[in-house]
């Protein structure tokens, strides 16, 4: 990890403390664990531990949640929004805020999980 990214890290932490109160996420916050073997491994294991897949499908195929590795997003799939929709959850959905579950390392780790399914355009990549 480079000093850098600690620093970005860290403050990111910082941020993510006042989640539940605060709902002002800048969009330049990227996640420090794109394509890192061991935390998509480990993502994979929080996944499964916090019960995602129920809604989800087992590898975010799509149930009565939706398919995570298309290219077909409700907003503009930036790291940051991912970060969001997870830690506050999405309101009027069933889709409830984790960041009292999940802390915001654990968040990454899902979302680097989920970043290795994906299966859309390559070139609508955006993280
Ligand atoms: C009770 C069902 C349920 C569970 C459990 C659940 N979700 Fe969701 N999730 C949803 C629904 C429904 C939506 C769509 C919300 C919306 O319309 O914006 C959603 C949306 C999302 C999105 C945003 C998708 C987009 O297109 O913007 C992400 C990312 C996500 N969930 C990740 C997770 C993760 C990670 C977990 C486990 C920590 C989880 N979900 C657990 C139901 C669920």
């Amino acid at each position: 990890m480079t000093i850098r990214n600690f620093a970005r890290r860290t403050d990111f932490a910082m941020a993510a403390v006042a989640v539940s109160a605060h709902v002002g996420w800048a969009d330049d916050h990227e996640n420090p664990y794109t394509g890192d073997p061991a935390a998509i491994e480990e993502g994979q294991r929080l996944w499964a531990k916090a019960g995602c897949y129920s809604c989800h499908g087992e590898t975010a195929e799509g149930a009565v949640g939706p398919d995570l590795t298309d290219d077909e997003w409700t907003y503009r799939p930036t790291d940051a929004t991912l970060f969001k929709a997870i830690a506050v959850g999405r309101s009027g959905t069933n889709m409830v805020a984790w960041g009292n579950q999940l802390d915001p390392d654990e968040i990454w780790k899902i979302i680097a999980y989920l970043r290795s399914l994906y299966k859309g355009d390559p070139e609508k990549i955006i993280w």
